[in-house]
């Protein structure tokens, strides 16, 4: 995303009193150059600090919807340890559409799993439109994420007894909406992603895009504030990939919805406001101008076990 920036190699040749003074300049397409401080001896990469001008101006600082405050998540399987987040900090703002990018093994579905509070996490804070989800019982954190969450995830599978209205509509009938509500509801969101016609149908009958857009209305049914999306075009074809991210799109700008959309798709994650990088576990560009020094990173950028 930034033009002199290149993988792996130092940012850290310029003087300081020219960076000083490119930092001081307005930002060239939105973004500011970045400032890296020098690369620490252990493993822990810091993120060097942001121009001041970012802090104030963007929604994420300004409006926040999702905070993480240096979370850490370490999957303990007896034999091994796996640290997967290693101490992530983060903000996306009320109505943001972000991408996080990353290589396999780096910790993106572990995150989105920790900051929908599906996954309990070892120490840090994460902060959901105003609560420390830490805070809230199971109870409160199901029905607030019933009420507030949508999911496009993989393993969020479609039942399979039940035809593409009636997979549509559980959200709501969870959430207590009577029955004929939910029923035009659920018809009216299966209109948003054309599958009127396909309402009666079971998901075995619905090629693969088509089920997937019965998962993208189940997940915008209830209006929630947040959509968390891992993979959502993953099984696509890039036709049927686009319709999904148009559709997105149109969403988070007609209702201000937030959407996190995890992908490894750059074409998907060019269509985001913002892309946030991950590595090995951490935040490695925020796509704020938050950058760690890429020579802290060595390897394949996967979460290495510890043998116990
Ligand atoms: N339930 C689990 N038990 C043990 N280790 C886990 C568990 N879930 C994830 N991990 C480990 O945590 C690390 C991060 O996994 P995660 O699934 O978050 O990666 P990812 O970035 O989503 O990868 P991918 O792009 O392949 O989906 C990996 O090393 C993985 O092996
Ligand atoms: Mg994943």
């Amino acid at each position: 995303m930034l033009p002199d920036r290149q993988e792996g190699k130092a940012i850290t040749m310029e003087k300081p009193f020219k960076l000083m003074e490119r930092a001081s300049l307005p930002p060239k397409n939105g973004q500011y150059l970045p400032v890296a401080s020098p690369p620490p001896t252990g493993q822990y990469a810091p993120i060097a600090d942001p121009p001041p001008q970012i802090e104030r101006q963007h929604p994420s600082i300004a409006n926040p919807i999702i905070q993480a405050l240096k979370v850490v998540k370490v999957f303990d399987t007896g034999k091994v340890k796996v640290p997967a987040l290693r101490g992530v900090t983060l903000a996306v703002g009320r109505g943001e559409m972000v991408a996080i990018m990353g290589p396999s093994g780096s910790g993106k579905t572990t995150l989105l799993n920790c900051l929908a509070g599906l996954e309990e996490i070892d120490t840090g804070q994460i902060i959901v439109d105003g609560t420390d989800i830490a805070t809230m019982n199971d109870k409160t954190k199901t029905e607030y994420r019933a009420r507030h969450m949508g999911f496009v995830f993989q393993f969020y599978n479609l039942l399979p007894v039940l035809s593409a209205v009636e997979n549509v509509e559980l959200p709501l009938v969870v959430s207590g909406v009577n029955t004929k509500e939910a029923r035009e509801r659920a018809m009216r969101v299966l209109a948003l992603v054309r599958l009127t016609e396909w309402a009666a149908h079971k998901p075995a009958e619905l090629s693969g895009g088509q089920r997937q857009r019965v998962t993208i209305a189940r997940a915008l049914v209830n209006e929630p504030a947040i959509v968390w999306a891992d993979e959502p075009t993953g099984d696509l074809d890039s036709e049927t990939a686009d319709e999904i991210i148009t559709l997105m799109q149109d969403l988070n700008t007609r209702h201000g919805q937030t959407f996190v959309i995890v992908t490894h798709d750059a074409g998907v994650g060019a269509r985001c406001q913002r892309i946030i990088k991950m590595r090995d576990g951490q935040i490695i560009d925020d796509g704020l101008g938050h950058i760690a020094d890429p020579r802290a990173f060595v390897g394949d950028g996967q979460a290495r076990p510890i043998v116990q």
